[in-house]
């Protein structure tokens, strides 16, 4: 009975694996738009598909970005400068996929712009704070998505929208988690909705990587700065020595992160290029064997590891 089932689950890794290896025809003539270009996976991403002879539209916060990258693409890839904030940015970004498409439409839209601060607990940060992640987090990813919508149906293309492992399971306070729980309910609703179409939709759910958005600089500034507007009250309850614990933990925890970024931008490029795309890439092994199984464990024991593993505030009951 064993061997029977051991054959028959070794059998379904065999067919999903020639499955998955299926790739789409006519690569060299499908576009490919890409938010948040300027560095870390967005940048790599343009490179990687620029190589496979995609025709890249890279999309970057600023002209210094998007200046980098041409130099070190081919002629084939294009920049357009986009803060997806921002309507009336989207806008013209929006027109300028058009022209360069035409009558082909969009292949592929890659929501891949971020942000990961204000981060520090819920009760130091303010509406604003929530908000400044949202902006570019949520709401940037479903307006750019709204206004490219018509393309990507005319393609018959794919959207991969770039969640996070922190999207399955909210391990600290501020905005990220919040947003990256929206990206995947938008992505669930919008996969339904477009599967009638003919449109794809991926969610790219990366563990911890070293990029700019994991700067331990920048965070331990951002989380100094939201120490400071805290309330007396609350400072009273966390006590000085939190923050320094704080970002101490967080220091020893900083080797293990990625630096890998490619196991990220594979999983992209098998989202835009295969012909069965998966629904859900998890990227990185703290995601496959960590903080993805976590998140499928009882709300009790998630809450005494997350307990044990983080500093006390100093009233702590
Ligand atoms: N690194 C990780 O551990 C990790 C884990 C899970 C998920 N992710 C997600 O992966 C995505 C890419 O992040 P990354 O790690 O590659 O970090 P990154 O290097 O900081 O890339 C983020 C990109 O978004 C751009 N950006 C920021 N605000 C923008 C705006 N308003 N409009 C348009 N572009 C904007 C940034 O431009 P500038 O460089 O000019 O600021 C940058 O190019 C994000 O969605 C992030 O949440 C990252």
């Amino acid at each position: 009975m064993w061997l029977y089932l051991a054959a028959l689950v070794g059998l379904y890794h065999l067919l999903r694996w020639y499955r998955e290896r299926q790739v789409v025809s006519h690569l060299r003539d499908k576009y490919v738009f890409i938010t948040g270009c300027d560095s870390g996976f967005g940048n790599l991403l343009a490179r990687q598909l620029d190589l496979q002879g995609l025709r890249v539209l890279a999309a970057c916060l600023t002209e210094k970005g998007a200046q980098q990258l041409r130099k070190q693409t081919s002629d084939r890839l294009e920049t357009v400068i986009l803060d997806v904030t921002k309507t009336e940015s989207i806008a013209a970004a929006t027109q300028w996929v058009k022209e360069h498409v035409g009558d082909r439409g969009l292949w592929g839209l890659v929501n891949n712009a971020g942000i990961s601060i204000p981060t520090a607990p819920n009760e130091w940060l303010t509406k604003q704070d929530f908000m400044k992640i949202l902006d570019v987090n949520l709401l940037g990813v479903i307006e750019v998505t709204l206004s490219l919508l018509p393309l990507v149906r005319k393609a018959r293309g794919r959207v991969v929208n770039v969640s996070s492992v922190m999207g399955r399971i909210s391990l600290f306070g501020g905005g990220y988690c919040v947003s990256k729980y929206g990206v995947e309910a938008f992505s669930d609703s919008l996969r339904r909705e477009l599967s009638h179409f003919g449109v794809k939709v991926a969610m790219i759910e990366p563990g911890v990587f070293s990029t700019n958005i994991t700067n331990m600089e920048v965070f331990s500034q951002s989380f100094r700065t939201a120490w400071d507007q805290a309330s007396p009250e609350v400072k009273e309850l966390y006590g000085e020595t939190f923050v320094p614990t704080f970002l101490e933990s967080l220091e020893t925890l900083k080797p293990r992160w990625s630096k890998n970024l490619s196991l990220v931008t594979n999983c992209m490029e098998h989202a835009l290029t295969a012909c069965h795309p998966r629904t859900r890439y998890s990227c990185g092994w703290d995601a496959k064997l960590f903080y993805l199984p976590m998140s499928y464990m009882p709300t009790f024991l998630v809450d005494f590891m997350a307990y044990w593993s983080s500093p006390r505030p100093a009233q702590a009951l």
